[in-house]
């Protein structure tokens, strides 16, 4: 079986609760929704994917934030602090630089905690809720350590975070320890930490909430549903091409289902759907090579470094899901250095918009294949910028301009000025 954007809706099958089931994307056996903890398939552990009889045209959404599209999403409400509805800026100077007829940024750096992470976790934790769980889990780069920290204390539940020990910014470990959770530093990479978690969910010690939750990428759909409805006000068409960061291609793979979602409504032809593409710092880039190679499975990486360290990953879980929708959409994957992803941090940071490293790497790769010629300068485009600055605040700080110690004498401050 292989994701594709022609799927049809589909009959429920005898486990659907309310016309929604999960389903085996590998092998296609179908589960109860929220009977069982489960997230993968009990037959051939392949990737779940949420599935509904009734798939919603954009004439179903009404009021603002990810809740407005619950008609596309497995419950009516969730753990809340108003996710979504994020900007989607103009940026004239950057879309004259890279030479594309139209370039708006996304900022998801301004949810809540400062993620598109929230966007999941406004979803997963609800579900958890409903599932009964005790403790909630998560291994994590940084960001997904702060959401889970936060909608796990809405919610009153217990949160256990793995995070690579040295090597998550500043700004998350303190998100996810002033909301409380429990920090385990692990002496090993994000990957290992997953493992852990993977681990301990399946000996029933907690739930897991990392991306491989087929739960939270349908909140991250929500992104995409964003991009369309404001492309569609604005440009009166949806955009040629979304370029996002990856790391364990969760966003990837939550952008190809909400496409296929409209597609299935009749509200996209296939043909309208954008071309999605990923960007890997070139020091953590299995899926840039899976798709160069044209390859079916991706290569883990053992060794990972990259100053963007929220996609310092050598496994991206979701590549069975992420891989045919960078395939089917027409769309690619390149990999940056970290001084192009420095530089597109730069860049954005001119036009006011202050991202995380890894944000930057959507830019980076725009950029990078435009030049290349492979981005047209027809092409109207939306990068993805996932993480707020402040986040990594020492790489914000590396990048930008050192201060200048000045005497407390007007004068003195004055002459420095003339200096
Ligand atoms: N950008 C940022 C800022 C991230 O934090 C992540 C993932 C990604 C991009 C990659 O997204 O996994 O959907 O391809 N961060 C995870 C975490 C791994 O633990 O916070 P993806």
């Amino acid at each position: 079986m292989s994701l594709s954007l022609s799927t049809e809706s589909q009959e429920p099958p005898a486990e659907a609760v309310d016309g929604t089931w999960l389903e085996c994307i590998e092998c296609g056996e179908t589960f109860a929704p929220f009977d069982d903890i489960r997230y993968t398939c009990d037959e051939c552990d392949g990737l779940l994917e949420v599935r509904y009889d009734d798939l919603p045209t954009f004439d179903d959404f009404s009021g603002s934030g990810v809740w407005r599209y619950n008609a596309a999403l497995p419950l009516e409400t969730g753990v809340t602090i108003q996710e979504g509805a994020t900007p989607l800026y103009r940026v004239p100077r950057l879309e004259e630089s890279v030479g594309v007829e139209a370039l708006r940024i996304k900022h998801e750096g301004m949810n809540p905690t400062g993620s598109f992470k929230d966007r999941g976790m406004t979803v997963g934790v609800a579900v958890a809720r409903e599932l009964g769980v005790g403790r909630l889990a998560c291994a994590s780069t940084g960001n997904t350590s702060a959401a889970l920290a936060a909608y796990g204390t809405r919610a009153d539940m217990e949160t256990l975070v793995l995070l690579p020990a040295g090597k998550v910014a500043a700004g998350k470990v303190a998100q996810a320890s002033l909301h409380g959770a429990r920090i385990l530093e692990v002496d090993g990479n994000f990957d290992a930490c997953l493992d852990i978690v993977q681990d301990l969910a399946g000996r029933g010690e907690a739930y897991l909430l990392n991306s491989l939750n087929p739960f939270r990428l349908e909140g991250q759909k929500t992104i995409g549903l964003e991009i369309l409805e404001a492309f569609l006000a604005d440009y009166d068409a949806v955009p040629d091409r979304i370029v996002l960061p990856v790391g364990n291609a969760g966003n990837t793979a939550a952008l190809f289902k909400a496409f296929r979602e409209l597609v299935a409504s009749g509200e996209l032809t296939p043909e309208d759907v954008p071309k999605l593409t990923g960007v890997q710092a070139e020091g953590a880039a299995p899926m840039v090579e899976a798709i160069e190679n044209d390859a079916d499975e991706v290569r883990r990486w053992d060794e990972v470094e990259t100053r963007a360290t929220a996609i310092r990953i050598g496994n991206p879980v979701n590549a069975p899901k992420a891989l045919p929708g960078i395939r089917e959409t027409g769309g690619t994957a390149v990999s940056v250095t970290d001084e192009e992803i420095t530089a597109a941090q730069r860049d954005l940071a001119g036009e006011g918009i202050g991202v995380e490293p890894a944000s930057a790497a959507s830019l980076a790769g725009l950029r990078k294949l435009r030049a290349e010629g492979v981005v047209d300068a027809d092409e109207r485009v939306a990068c993805l910028t996932t993480g707020h600055l402040l986040k990594d605040p020492d790489a914000a700080a590396a990048a930008g301009q050192d201060p200048e110690p000045v005497p407390a004498d007007t004068d003195d401050v004055l002459a420095h000025l003339q200096r």
